[in-house]
Protein backbone atom coordinates (compact mmCIF):
# COMPACT_ATOMS: atom_id res chain seq x y z
CA UNK A 1 0.00 0.00 0.00
CA UNK A 2 1.80 3.30 -1.15
CA UNK A 3 1.32 6.18 0.97
CA UNK A 4 0.05 9.15 -0.90
CA UNK A 5 0.93 12.88 -0.37
CA UNK A 6 -1.35 15.08 1.71
CA UNK A 7 -2.08 18.07 0.23
CA UNK A 8 -1.50 21.44 2.21
CA UNK A 9 -3.85 24.56 2.90
CA UNK A 10 -3.88 26.75 -0.36
CA UNK A 11 -4.06 24.02 -2.51
CA UNK A 12 -7.67 24.28 -4.39
CA UNK A 13 -8.82 20.73 -3.78
CA UNK A 14 -9.17 21.46 -0.19
CA UNK A 15 -11.84 23.87 -1.17
CA UNK A 16 -14.07 21.82 -3.74
CA UNK A 17 -17.12 20.24 -2.67
CA UNK A 18 -16.85 16.56 -3.42
CA UNK A 19 -18.89 14.44 -5.78
CA UNK A 20 -20.60 11.00 -4.24
CA UNK A 21 -18.60 7.97 -4.64
CA UNK A 22 -20.55 5.62 -7.08
CA UNK A 23 -18.73 2.92 -7.99
CA UNK A 24 -17.17 0.64 -4.99
CA UNK A 25 -14.75 -1.14 -6.52
CA UNK A 26 -11.31 -2.01 -6.33
CA UNK A 27 -10.22 1.55 -7.38
CA UNK A 28 -11.91 2.58 -4.53
CA UNK A 29 -10.34 -0.16 -2.29
CA UNK A 30 -6.53 0.83 -3.23
CA UNK A 31 -7.37 4.52 -2.30
CA UNK A 32 -9.28 3.44 0.65
CA UNK A 33 -6.30 0.95 1.54
CA UNK A 34 -3.37 3.80 0.48
CA UNK A 35 -5.27 6.21 3.19
CA UNK A 36 -5.13 3.75 6.25
CA UNK A 37 -1.29 3.59 5.46
CA UNK A 38 -0.71 7.74 4.74
CA UNK A 39 -2.95 8.32 8.21
CA UNK A 40 -1.42 5.90 10.19
CA UNK A 41 2.19 6.95 8.87
CA UNK A 42 1.02 10.32 10.04
CA UNK A 43 -0.46 9.38 13.03
CA UNK A 44 -3.55 11.22 12.65
CA UNK A 45 -7.28 11.05 13.89
CA UNK A 46 -8.50 11.01 10.61
CA UNK A 47 -8.14 11.77 6.79
CA UNK A 48 -10.50 12.79 4.09
CA UNK A 49 -10.09 11.99 0.52
CA UNK A 50 -9.74 15.57 -0.93
CA UNK A 51 -6.75 15.54 1.26
CA UNK A 52 -5.65 13.39 -0.97
CA UNK A 53 -6.16 15.17 -4.11
CA UNK A 54 -9.01 12.77 -4.87
CA UNK A 55 -12.83 15.46 -4.92
CA UNK A 56 -14.81 12.22 -3.54
CA UNK A 57 -16.77 12.11 -0.30
CA UNK A 58 -14.97 9.74 1.68
CA UNK A 59 -12.91 9.56 4.88
CA UNK A 60 -11.35 7.58 7.66
CA UNK A 61 -12.02 8.60 11.35
CA UNK A 62 -9.88 6.87 14.34
CA UNK A 63 -12.24 5.62 16.66
CA UNK A 64 -11.94 5.17 20.61
CA UNK A 65 -10.01 2.08 20.32
CA UNK A 66 -7.10 3.84 17.84
CA UNK A 67 -8.65 2.13 14.37
CA UNK A 68 -9.77 3.82 11.62
CA UNK A 69 -13.34 3.51 10.26
CA UNK A 70 -14.09 4.29 6.46
CA UNK A 71 -17.14 6.28 5.95
CA UNK A 72 -18.30 6.72 2.07
CA UNK A 73 -20.88 9.79 1.52
CA UNK A 74 -21.20 10.05 5.39
CA UNK A 75 -23.79 12.18 6.21
CA UNK A 76 -24.63 13.34 10.06
CA UNK A 77 -28.07 12.73 10.68
CA UNK A 78 -28.49 14.01 14.23
CA UNK A 79 -26.34 16.65 16.44
CA UNK A 80 -26.58 16.77 20.51
CA UNK A 81 -25.57 18.85 22.29
CA UNK A 82 -22.19 20.97 22.26
CA UNK A 83 -18.34 20.66 22.85
CA UNK A 84 -15.30 22.99 22.79
CA UNK A 85 -11.87 21.83 22.60
CA UNK A 86 -8.89 22.02 20.35
CA UNK A 87 -8.07 20.66 16.81
CA UNK A 88 -5.73 20.58 14.17
CA UNK A 89 -5.10 19.24 10.62
CA UNK A 90 -2.47 17.55 8.76
CA UNK A 91 -3.28 19.71 5.91
CA UNK A 92 -2.50 22.64 8.09
CA UNK A 93 0.77 21.60 10.13
CA UNK A 94 1.46 23.41 13.05
CA UNK A 95 -1.83 24.93 13.35
CA UNK A 96 -4.44 24.01 16.46
CA UNK A 97 -7.46 26.09 17.72
CA UNK A 98 -10.59 25.55 19.24
CA UNK A 99 -13.74 24.64 17.78
CA UNK A 100 -17.06 24.40 19.19
CA UNK A 101 -18.88 21.04 17.75
CA UNK A 102 -21.79 18.47 18.92
CA UNK A 103 -20.81 16.41 21.85
CA UNK A 104 -22.35 13.35 19.90
CA UNK A 105 -23.57 13.20 16.29
CA UNK A 106 -24.69 10.23 14.30
CA UNK A 107 -23.64 9.43 11.19
CA UNK A 108 -25.11 7.03 8.06
CA UNK A 109 -22.20 6.12 5.77
CA UNK A 110 -21.81 3.06 3.65
CA UNK A 111 -19.20 1.11 4.07
CA UNK A 112 -16.17 0.12 0.86
CA UNK A 113 -18.97 -2.16 -0.36
CA UNK A 114 -21.34 0.19 -0.68
CA UNK A 115 -23.45 -1.31 2.95
CA UNK A 116 -25.47 1.08 4.99
CA UNK A 117 -24.80 1.81 8.30
CA UNK A 118 -25.44 4.36 11.17
CA UNK A 119 -23.09 5.09 13.93
CA UNK A 120 -23.21 7.17 16.75
CA UNK A 121 -19.95 9.00 17.97
CA UNK A 122 -19.67 10.98 21.31
CA UNK A 123 -16.55 13.52 22.31
CA UNK A 124 -13.34 13.29 20.42
CA UNK A 125 -14.66 10.97 17.65
CA UNK A 126 -17.53 12.89 16.95
CA UNK A 127 -15.72 16.28 16.97
CA UNK A 128 -13.35 13.96 13.96
CA UNK A 129 -16.66 13.01 12.46
CA UNK A 130 -17.39 16.95 12.08
CA UNK A 131 -14.41 17.58 10.97
CA UNK A 132 -13.99 15.09 8.34
CA UNK A 133 -17.04 15.60 6.90
CA UNK A 134 -16.33 19.09 6.55
CA UNK A 135 -13.53 18.80 4.69
CA UNK A 136 -16.15 16.64 1.72
CA UNK A 137 -17.90 20.25 1.99
CA UNK A 138 -14.16 22.51 1.46
CA UNK A 139 -14.54 23.56 4.78
CA UNK A 140 -11.40 23.14 7.06
CA UNK A 141 -11.27 23.75 10.84
CA UNK A 142 -9.51 26.92 10.49
CA UNK A 143 -12.84 27.94 9.33
CA UNK A 144 -14.36 27.77 12.55
CA UNK A 145 -11.81 28.89 15.55
CA UNK A 146 -12.48 30.68 18.11
CA UNK A 147 -9.55 31.19 19.22
CA UNK A 148 -5.86 30.02 18.13
CA UNK A 149 -3.45 28.59 20.62
CA UNK A 150 0.44 29.31 21.16
CA UNK A 151 1.82 26.03 20.04
CA UNK A 152 4.51 26.09 22.67
CA UNK A 153 1.83 26.40 25.15
CA UNK A 154 0.11 22.40 24.09
CA UNK A 155 3.95 20.93 24.83
CO1 LIG B 1 -8.39 17.95 8.50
Amino acid sequence: MPTRNIVKEGDQCLRKICRPVTDFNSRLHDLLDDMHETLAQANGAGLAAPQVGVLRRLALVMLDDGSYLEIINPEIIERKGAQSDVEGCLSIPGVWGIVERPMTVTVRAQDRFGNEFTRKAEGFTARAFCHEIDHLNGHLFTDFVTEYLDPEELE
